[in-house]
């Protein structure tokens, strides 16, 4: 639970301020309005979101881009690739 809540915590307020500055223009539109802090949140979880990958095990047999995924794989899913 400690984990689970303060990693994914800690890494989005560090990408999501390190996003705000490199994106100086939503930084000062955040300034301008803070009470629109809900939003920019929610558009930093989706925008920088800490959670890179889950891993998962196949209940049924599936294909997934022509591979074959037998019943009790297990599967790695990998999210944001191709992101710079
Ligand atoms: C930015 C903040 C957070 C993000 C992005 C996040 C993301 C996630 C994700 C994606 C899962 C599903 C994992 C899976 O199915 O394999 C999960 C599960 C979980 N999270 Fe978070 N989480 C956050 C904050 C927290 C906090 C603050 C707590 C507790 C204080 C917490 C406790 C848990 C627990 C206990 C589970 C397991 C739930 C279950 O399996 O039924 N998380 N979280």
């Amino acid at each position: 639970m400690a984990l689970a809540g303060h990693e994914t915590t800690c890494n989005t307020i560090g990408s999501g301020v390190y996003a705000l500055l490199r994106d100086r223009e939503q930084w000062r539109r955040l300034v301008r309005r803070p009470n629109v802090i809900t939003n920019a949140v929610e558009e930093i979880l989706r925008f920088e979101g800490p959670v890179l990958y889950h891993r998962r095990i196949a209940k049924v047999y599936a294909e997934i881009a022509g591979e074959a995924v037998p019943a009790g794989s297990k599967v790695l899913l990998c999210f944001r690739l191709g992101r710079p």
